[in-house]
């Protein structure tokens, strides 16, 4: 007998219920009974007792369903130890509700702030496993984190459809592409659909070297030019400030215009003369069904989620280590970030291809 807990915390993405699937299929298939209780929007269900029974029939049909069956709301760490607005320890009441289940363990699916809760809950006793979840790529001792390549299809799809406009009508285009403090998305989407530019948070550009890269393909007859970049991109004089004053100039940027790319169209403008339009695919990006290899990897980290709780191994997140599935405990990596490296081979790489980084 197995009696699981199942959420989904955080920003959505593709294959959350795909990896949900393979934790189900391969408890049910090998233990006599089990009972899974699936929490409804994240920890929210957790705190508040709002959970459904569900039955393997619940994940059948689901692998290529995006989104999350049981439905997903950010609940930041740093608010979990601060009562809710009726004064209620939302951690003693998270244990109260695991505890009245009686369950054997807590399944937890989502990125970063969501695994700091998970080994939260594994310090106050709770036996969790999580399982990585996000577009970002960017949770610390996995390789892959599922999403990701999902998120580079819609994203690399976008730029290519952009790339057929821009040849046609001689302009510059900015793609805007999610990573607040990661730019893994925008690196590879970049590169996938050859990008002229690429913009991360990791390397922080120079707008001359930015201008430049563009004139250089102006010179050498390209009319068009395609910039890829993260919504989370700096310039290297604000890079250079400290943390609050870095905060106020950026802030002083996104009151003047909606986001990063449109202050760099803006300057591209100014200085070229050249047309320029910005696209923001947005939230499309962690939308619709998981594209094949999300669907593989997600399969294998649920089974290997299932055999740890059949071998009632607890406190791990289960991660790809280059092509195998490892469990990784919890306490070695929650809090840490997995940072583009800007000597990465990647990045070397699109270098050599001729990709300017603004650096
Ligand atoms: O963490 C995933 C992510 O999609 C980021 O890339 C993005 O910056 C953020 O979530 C958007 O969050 P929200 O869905 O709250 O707008």
């Amino acid at each position: 007998m197995k009696r699981i807990g199942l959420l989904t915390s955080g920003g959505d993405c593709q294959a959350l219920n795909a990896t949900m699937r393979g934790v189900v299929k391969g408890l049910a298939n090998n233990v006599k009974d089990l009972e899974v209780y699936g929490f409804m929007d994240g920890y929210k269900g957790l705190i508040y007792s709002d959970f459904r029974m569900l039955t393997s029939r619940d994940f059948s049909g689901i692998l290529t369903r995006g989104g999350t069956i049981l439905g997903t709301s950010r609940q930041p760490f740093k608010q979990m130890r601060t009562p809710d607005a009726n004064g209620l320890d939302k951690v003693e009441a998270m244990k109260h509700t695991y505890h009245k289940l009686r369950l054997d363990c807590l399944v937890i699916l989502g990125g970063n702030g969501t695994q700091k809760t998970a080994n939260l809950l594994r310090e106050e006793g709770l036996n969790v496993l999580h399982l990585p979840k996000t577009i970002d790529n960017d949770i610390y001792g996995t390789d892959m984190t599922f999403g990701f390549y999902s998120a580079v299809n819609i994203a690399a799809n976008t730029i290519d459809c952009i790339h057929t406009t821009a040849s046609s009508h001689n302009r510059v285009f900015i793609v805007e592409l999610m990573g607040h403090r990661a730019g893994w998305l925008t690196l590879y989407a970049g590169i996938a659909s050859g990008a002229d530019i690429i913009l991360i948070p990791e390397i922080p550009y120079s707008l001359e070297h930015v201008i430049e890269a563009v004139e250089r393909r102006r010179e050498r007859g390209s009319g068009f030019t395609i910039l890829a970049v993260a919504e989370g991109a700096i310039p290297a004089d604000i890079a250079a400030m400290s943390k609050k004053e870095m905060k106020k100039a950026m802030a002083q940027i996104t009151e003047e215009y909606p986001s990063i790319s449109y202050k760099i169209a803006a300057d591209i403008q100014k200085a070229t003369g050249m047309e320029i339009r910005v696209t923001v695919p947005g939230h499309m990006q962690r939308g619709g069904s998981p594209c094949p290899y999300d669907r593989i990897l997600s399969t294998r980290l649920g089974s290997e989620c299932a055999q740890l709780i059949l071998d009632e191994e607890y406190g791990y997140m289960v991660g790809l280590d280059g092509t195998e599935v490892k469990k990784v405990p919890l306490g070695e990596v929650a809090g840490k970030l997995k940072n583009v490296d800007p000597e990465c081979q990647e990045i070397i790489d699109a270098k050599r291809m001729g990709i300017s980084f603004g650096d």
